[in-house]
C-alpha cells in the first residue's frame, strides 16, 4: 500500500478525506445506561473531537463540542442542571440544541445569548446506544436497521470497550477469518471437538479459500473449507460502511450480531459489539500439562475494564500492553496457543501491537488477506469519490439498505451455489419486517 493511501484511510479527524466521510454516517457515542438523568457531563472523544455528553432533566441527550462558546472553559466542568448545561466560569446555559438560554454576567438589556450557540451535535437513541450526527445537518441519513440494533430491551447484548490503536487495523481483525485457527483455537486440533461441529473443520484446514464480493453497503467474503463426506463449511462476514463488521460467530439462521470500529482519534478506538446475548459454550477439555488448565477461550468483552474521566478513560482494560496483556509463558507453552487470557484480549494485543497506526507500506499480502484488500479499495473509493467530487456512497441515504445481511456458518453440499444459499437463509431468517418498521 502507498503511504498516502495508508494516510487516507486511518486519519479521520476535522477536514480530513475519511473524517468527513464518517461525519456523514450515525455513530455510536454512548450506551444509553451511561448517561443518567441530571448527571454530571461525561468526557467524550470521537473522531479527534473533544466532546461532552449529559442527560437533562426531561431524559434527552445533549453532545457538545467542549468549550464554552464564551470564552472557552470546558463545560465537563459545568452544572448538568434544569434542562440545560451550564458553564461554571460565567453561568453561561445552553439546552440541548446548543442554543444559549441565560447569560447571567450580561445585563438585561444584551441580546448577546441570541447569538451565541454552543457546538452540539444530533443525537438519536435505539437498541441501548445513544446514536450521534456530526455531519451536514441538512442531510441527517436514517439510523442504519441492523437487526442487532433492533433487538429488544433483555434480548440485546451491547457493550463497548478501548482499543489503543488505529480503527481500521482493529477492524480488520474482525474480517480475517485465517487467524481464528491460530491465534484463538492454535493449541487445539480438530479432535478436541466433535465432528460436525464448526471448529471440527475450521481446525482440520487452517488455510481457508476466500470468495469476497462488494456489495451495496460494502463488502463480504465467504470462506469455505472441505466438511463431511461432499459437504463444504462456510463462514461467512460484512464490512459495512463505513466502520463496521458482522463475524460469523454461529450459525447463519440466528447469528444476530454487528460491530463498529469507531475513531476515538486516530490512535485510539472505541469497539461496540451489539447482538442477541452469546450463549454459554461448554468449557473445552485439554490434557492439562502444566497444572494450570485451559485459558483463553472465552468471550468476556467486559472482563477486568475500569473507567476513569479523562478521555479515553471509558472502558479501559486493565490488561493492556503496560503489562503484555497479562502474557503468562508457561500456559503459552502448554495449553493456549497465545498464553492470553480471553478471545477479546487477544485481538487487543495483537492489533495494538501492530503499533498505533500499521505502515501498511511494510506488508506482504496473500491470498487470505483478499477481504481486506477488497475492503480498503471500498473505503479509498469512498473517501476519494467524496473529497473530489462530493458524492456519498450510496447508502448512506437508502432506507433499509442494511436489511438482510447476517454473517455466520453454513454446511452445504460442496455442488450447491453458495451465494443462492447463503440469499435462501437470509430470507428465511432475517425478520424485514420489523426491520422495516423502524423507519417511521
Ligand atoms: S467561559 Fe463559559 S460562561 Fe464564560
Ligand atoms: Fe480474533
Amino acid at each position: 500500500m502507498r503511504k498516502q493511501d495508508n494516510e487516507l484511510l486511518t486519519r479521520t479527524g476535522p477536514d480530513t478525506a475519511m473524517g468527513n466521510l464518517f461525519r456523514n454516517y450515525w455513530i455510536p457515542a454512548m450506551k444509553s445506561d451511561d448517561l443518567e438523568v441530571d448527571a454530571a457531563p461525561i468526557r467524550l472523544r470521537l473522531l479527534s473531537e473533544n466532546l461532552i455528553a449529559f442527560r437533562t432533566t426531561s431524559g434527552k441527550v445533549g453532545i457538545f463540542e467542549h468549550h464554552c462558546p464564551h470564552r472557552c472553559a470546558s463545560l465537563f466542568y459545568g452544572r448538568n442542571e434544569e434542562d440545560g448545561i451550564r458553564c461554571v466560569y460565567h453561568g453561561w446555559k445552553f439546552d440541548v440544541t446548543g442554543q444559549c438560554l441565560e447569560t447571567p454576567t450580561e445585563t438585561a438589556d444584551s441580546d448577546i445569548k441570541n447569538q451565541v450557540h454552543a457546538t452540539a451535535y444530533i443525537t438519536q437513541e435505539r437498541g441501548g446506544v445513544v446514536w450521534v450526527y456530526m455531519g451536514d445537518k441538512d442531510a441527517v441519513p436514517n439510523l442504519p436497521n441492523f437487526e442487532a440494533n433492533l433487538l429488544p430491551e433483555g434480548a440485546r447484548w451491547v457493550v463497548c470497550g478501548l482499543r489503543e490503536c488505529n480503527w481500521l487495523q482493529a477492524l480488520e481483525g474482525d474480517i480475517d477469518t485465517a487467524h481464528l485457527s491460530f491465534l484463538h483455537l492454535g493449541a487445539l486440533d480438530e479432535n478436541h471437538f466433535p465432528p460436525g461441529s464448526p471448529a471440527h473443520y475450521f481446525q482440520k484446514d487452517k488455510a481457508p479459500k476466500f470468495e469476497v464480493h462488494e456489495t451495496d453497503y460494502g463488502t463480504m467474503y465467504g470462506a469455505h473449507r472441505p466438511g463431511d463426506e461432499g459437504n463444504i463449511y462456510w463462514r461467512i462476514a460484512h464490512f459495512l460502511m463505513p466502520f463496521w463488521t458482522m463475524p460469523p460467530g454461529g450459525p447463519l439462521q440466528t447469528n444476530i450480531i454487528a460491530r463498529a470500529w469507531v475513531p476515538i482519534d486516530d490512535e485510539n478506538t472505541m469497539f461496540w459489539h451489539l447482538s442477541a446475548p452469546l450463549p454459554e459454550r461448554p468449557p473445552i477439555q485439554l490434557a492439562d500439562k502444566k497444572g494450570k488448565g485451559l485459558v483463553g477461550i472465552h468471550f468476556k468483552l467486559e472482563a477486568n475494564q475500569y473507567h476513569t474521566s479523562d478521555w479515553l478513560g471509558r472502558s479501559r482494560y486493565k490488561n493492556n500492553a503496560a503489562n503484555d496483556y497479562g502474557i503468562d509463558r508457561e500456559v503459552q507453552e502448554s495449553d493456549s496457543y497465545s498464553g492470553i487470557d480471553g478471545v477479546h484480549m487477544q485481538d487487543q494485543a495483537i492489533t495494538e501491537s501492530m503499533g498505533k497506526v500499521v505502515d501498511r507500506t511494510q506488508e506482504h499480502l496473500a491470498s487470505s488477506d483478499k477481504m481486506i484488500i477488497m475492503t480498503r479499495r471500498r473505503l479509498l473509493a469512498a473517501a476519494q469519490t467524496f473529497s473530489k467530487d462530493n458524492v456519498l456512497p450510496e447508502d448512506v441515504h437508502k432506507p433499509g439498505i442494511f436489511n438482510g445481511p447476517r454473517a455466520g456458518e453454513m454446511i452445504i453440499p460442496e455442488d450447491a451455489d453458495w451465494l443462492q444459499e447463503y440469499k435462501d437463509i437470509c430470507q428465511e431468517h432475517v425478520n424485514t419486517e420489523t426491520v422495516n418498521a423502524s423507519e417511521e
